[in-house]
């Protein structure tokens, strides 16, 4: 289940395919269609995958049907996420007898770490897993299955950021991008499978990251978001505990970081996703504030409004504490939007638990929200601890008074936005209507406005003169 699509920055099931626009130096004739579920990040590697086998010589390919090499990037953050890459794996064995008996299929990303070389004897079609941390392992793998082998690499690294690998963007509106500013997640909430599929936290030099910055402003782009599995607890050069690991070398926070890129150019926009309430300290807050391409925006996933549950969740914080940051939100940077995660169902949770999150809710008004049913996951802590004993009816009930209520509120929330006129960045024809086109807000909420000549990545003022649930519509004023 997910929410608010068009605004989802960590966008599960869906499904994308790859254009390339640099040509390489010498082509090896061969053809890849590359396909990516999950969230940003997997979209974003999928983009580093297409570099490093550019440089091979591969071209990629916008559809399946003649490509040599498919591979498919994966999502195991939910059960569902799963069943949807083991369906698409039957319409690729239809492929390969039909089309192409030679055909390679990788497995990479989160399904190939979780279940390693188990895949292999699952699903025989499968003759690459590769882990999120092994992309650069790739050509090996690829020769390893051309001289007759299955392979498999799913080794995960305490150093790899893939720094020096500039992406190819794959399918983008060449407005908006992705850069990749750390990898993994230490947190191990007990109901999350991140840790086990993507490592330990590290984060990337933030030279790479201004200089990746200043090449997508150059190429036209006007937003980047910031990426991470817990893009808030970047640091560079300095430890977990605070200390400065080399004293020759700058030190680098998140909050310095942003500032950093958004330095780049002021038509640049800064977005960054997801981040942990447990990091959103106030100097990330200032920062937003002080720089007007920082966009007001911040995603601070709750997943329960119960602290018993949240204690459970091993989250690290309480409802009060939750609640105090977002009171910090609203103190520091007073237009700011705010959305969260919603996890309903979860190990013991009670009518109590629901009503409180429930109530959260009602008190916080978030602008958007990604809600899901509770999904266990092996290995993780919840599954090894607790029952998951909240029936599947129930688990869809609570969901759907979450979701229910939450459209309410959305819709009333957007009345603000009446007779005001805002920056909108422009992004291009409207998704369902092409005489209309669509652009955002700061605030990241969708505007819709006559087509007249506008070129996406410009900065246009709007009025606005609609509301409804997910999107604005308003008048060009200039
Ligand atoms: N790092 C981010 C979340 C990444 S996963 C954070 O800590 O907020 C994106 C969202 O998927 C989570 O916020 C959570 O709401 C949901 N999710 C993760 N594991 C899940 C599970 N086992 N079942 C249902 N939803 C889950
Ligand atoms: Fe998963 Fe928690 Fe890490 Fe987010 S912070 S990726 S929910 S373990
Ligand atoms: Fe899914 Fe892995 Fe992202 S489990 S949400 S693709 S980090």
């Amino acid at each position: 289940m997910f929410e608010n699509s068009e605004n989802n920055l960590l966008n599960e099931d869906v499904q994308g395919n790859a254009t390339l626009k640099n040509t390489p130096s010498s082509k090896n004739g061969k053809k890849v269609y590359l396909e990516s579920y999950g969230c940003a990040m997997n979209f974003s590697d999928s983009e580093i995958v297409a570099s490093i086998l550019t440089k091979e010589g591969y071209e990629t390919v916008k559809q399946p049907e003649g490509a040599d090499l498919i591979l498919i990037n994966t999502c195991s953050i939910r059960d569902k996420a799963e069943q949807t890459v083991r369906n698409r794996l039957n319409f690729y064995r239809g492929l390969k007898k039909s089309h192409n008996k030679n055909m390679i299929v990788g497995i990479l990303g989160c399904m190939a770490e979780r279940l390693k070389d188990q895949l292999l004897e699952e699903e025989k079609l499968v003759d690459i897993v590769a882990g999120p941390d092994s992309y650069r392992d790739l050509p090996n793998l690829i020769t390893n299955v051309e001289g007759g082998q299955k392979a498999v690499n799913v080794l995960l690294s305490r150093e790899e950021t893939y720094a020096d690998i500039s992406p190819v963007k794959l399918g983008e509106n060449g407005v908006s991008s992705f850069i990749s500013i750390m990898r993994g997640c230490d947190n191990m909430c007990s109901f999350c499978v991140v840790p086990f599929t993507r490592g330990r936290e590290r984060s990337r030099n933030p030279e790479t990251i201004v200089r990746e910055a200043q090449e997508l402003f150059d190429k036209g782009f006007r937003e980047v978001t910031l990426l991470g599995q817990n893009v808030d607890s970047y640091r560079w050069n300095i430890t977990k505990k605070g200390e400065i690991k080399d004293d020759t070398q700058e030190t680098v926070s998140f909050a310095q970081l942003m500032e950093k890129v958004s330095l780049v150019n002021p038509d640049l926009r800064i977005r960054f996703s997801t981040s942990h309430p447990r990091d959103m300290t106030d100097d990330v807050l200032h920062m937003i504030a002080k720089h007007e391409n920082i966009c007001n925006y911040v995603h601070l996933p709750v997943q329960s409004g119960s602290s018993d549950i949240l204690k459970k969740m091993n989250r690290g914080y309480t409802r009060e504490w939750y609640l105090d940051r977002i009171a910090a939100i609203r103190r520091i940077i007073p237009q700011s939007s705010v959305s969260t995660d919603i996890i309903s169902g979860f190990c013991g949770e009670t009518d109590e638990d629901h009503e409180k999150t429930m109530s959260l809710v009602r008190e916080v008004k978030f602008d958007f929200s990604f809600m899901y049913k509770y999904s266990e996951r092996p290995k993780t802590l919840a599954e090894r601890k607790y029952e998951d004993d909240v029936p599947e009816e129930l688990k869809s009930k609570r969901l759907a008074e979450i979701i229910s209520l939450q459209k309410k509120q959305e819709k009333e929330l957007n009345k603000r936005f009446l007779g005001q006129t805002k920056k909108v960045l422009v992004e291009g024809p409207s998704r369902k209507n092409p005489e209309e086109w669509r652009g955002r807000l700061s605030e990241n909420t969708v505007v819709i406005f006559k087509n007249n000549n506008y070129k996406p990545g410009q900065y246009i003022k709007v009025k606005i003169t609609e509301h409804g649930t997910a999107v604005l519509k308003g008048e060009v004023i200039s």
